[in-house]
């Protein structure tokens, strides 16, 4: 007997509704993971009327007999953490049974200190739009391996070693570089000592949870944050997070052989957002911009930021498709398309004169892609109540099969809402 695994992961610059995908497909599965990211992340779970956004809990956290994990991969911001759980709480909630792995890092509030410090000093153009939970300052220094790890937090003799060498240095970024006052040791060592105690009773091995769920026969959901653009490897660098939400990095960031992996199922919206700086070839300026966000609601979940707004782009979603090994895609916010009388489709770009059929790999070059679109048309009918492809409108069934077709993945999952409900599920 062997569980399955699925990984999740979000095919544009974020936001594309993974947090409802996994909280859809949960229920099949015993364990859900995140694998990267931190609290830069905003997952929306909306069940019953009632909303949830998560940061650093799995959406998974909601079903009690599941298992929830936050791998290696992921940076913890313990506050953030420790409230998000009061906060379920508070609100009556029974949970999945959390473990924390022990590799995790720690984001550590100079992090973020740093992290809004070098967002503020960038000139204009050069500023990424981060978040401003520490993400960046932390994977530096996990690479550079002076990093605070969630198990040092319950080992007070290293924590305090690797505090001295964490203050210090940054004690002189802060005052040399920025011109800010100097951090005090014994102030976050007694705070990061806090955080230990309320993390000792979560923290352990989350992969050997992982491979003893598939082995006992549980199916595995790995659930991915931010999206494939705004990758460091693979997307558009500089204007990406820090980590590895792509495919691979549910390997390294959870502990899964890449050949374990039996699924990849994509989030992509039915139309295209960003929050943040960088290049975005779709980006309307103009009223669909502004009739998608209103629609759309599209409000960042974490900062409450405008989201940028434009149509789909397939070269990026083919991208996407190749990079992560996308074997279906969940197309989300379809409802969101109703009534605009036609539907405009990216299907490649022009860079300088020539055409471009694929996603190119410099950023610089993607800055000066101007979209072509192809035009289908729309609908006028409310979605929300359908519950199977077929109920869809003949139009917006031709949106779908227009996409299947333009990117070689099937579309398995289509959301016509926010709700659990509101969700089609075509051979998953
Ligand atoms: P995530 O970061 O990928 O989990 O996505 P976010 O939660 O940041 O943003 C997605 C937003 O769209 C949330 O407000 C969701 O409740 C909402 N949403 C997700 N799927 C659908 C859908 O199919 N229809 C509508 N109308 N809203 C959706
Ligand atoms: P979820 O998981 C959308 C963006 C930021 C910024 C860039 C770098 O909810 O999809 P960071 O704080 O990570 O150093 O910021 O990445 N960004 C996201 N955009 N959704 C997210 O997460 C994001 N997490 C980071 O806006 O442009
Ligand atoms: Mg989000």
């Amino acid at each position: 007997m062997k569980g399955r695994t699925d990984v999740i992961v979000g095919v544009q610059w974020g936001d594309e509704g993974k947090g409802r995908v996994v909280d859809a497909l949960a229920g099949k599965s015993g364990v859900i993971a995140r694998y990267q990211g931190g609290a830069n992340a905003g997952h929306t779970v909306v069940v019953e009327d009632e909303k949830f956004v998560f940061h650093l809990l799995p959406s998974g956290i909601l079903y009690p007999d599941k298992i929830c994990l936050i791998g290696n991969g992921v940076v913890i911001d313990p506050e953030t953490l420790f409230a998000e759980l009061d906060d379920l709480k508070d609100r009556g909630k029974i949970l999945a049974r959390l473990v924390v792995s022990n590799a995790a890092h720690i984001v550590m509030p100079y992090h973020k200190q740093i992290d809004k410090l070098s967002e503020g000093a960038r000139s204009e153009g050069r500023k990424i739009g981060t978040t401003g939970r520490g993400i960046g300052p932390c994977y530096s220094d996990k690479f550079d391996r002076i990093g605070i790890r969630a198990e040092d937090l319950v080992n007070p003799e290293i924590l305090k070693e690797k505090l001295i060498i964490n203050i210090e240095q940054k004690n002189k970024i802060l005052t040399r570089v920025y011109d800010a006052e100097p951090l005090d040791l014994e102030d976050i060592y007694k705070t990061a000592l806090e955080w230990g105690k309320r993390m000792k009773p979560l923290l352990g091995d989350t992969f050997l949870e992982i491979h003893n769920a598939l082995a006992s026969g549980k199916n595995v959901l790995f659930e991915g944050a931010q999206g494939t653009l705004l990758d460091i490897d693979h997307g558009t660098y500089p204007f990406v997070t820090s980590s590895s939400p792509c495919s691979g990095g549910a390997c390294t960031g959870a502990g899964i052989g890449a050949g374990k992996i039996d699924r990849v199922i994509g989030v992509t919206k039915a139309y295209c957002t960003r929050v943040g700086e960088g290049p975005f070839p779709t980006e309307d300026h103009g009223l669909i911009g502004e009739t998608l966000r209103t629609r759309g609601g599209e409000f960042g979940a974490t900062t409450g930021r405008p989201r940028r707004c434009g149509w789909n782009d397939l070269v990026a979603v083919d991208y996407a498709v190749k990079i992560n090994g996308i074997d279906g895609l969940a197309l989300t916010k379809l409802d969101v398309l109703s009534g605009f009388e036609k539907i405009q489709v990216c299907t490649s770009y022009d860079i300088e004169g020539t055409i471009h059929k694929e996603f190119p790999s410099s950023c610089a070059e993607l800055a000066k892609a101007v979209p072509l679109f192809e035009e289908l048309p729309g609908w006028k009918e409310d979605i929300g109540k359908c519950r199977s492809f077929e109920e869809l409108p003949a139009q917006a069934q031709d949106y779908i099969r227009f996409i299947e077709e333009r990117v070689s993945a099937p579309v398995v999952l289509i959301g016509v809402g926010q709700g659990r409900e509101d969700t089609i599920l075509r051979g998953i």
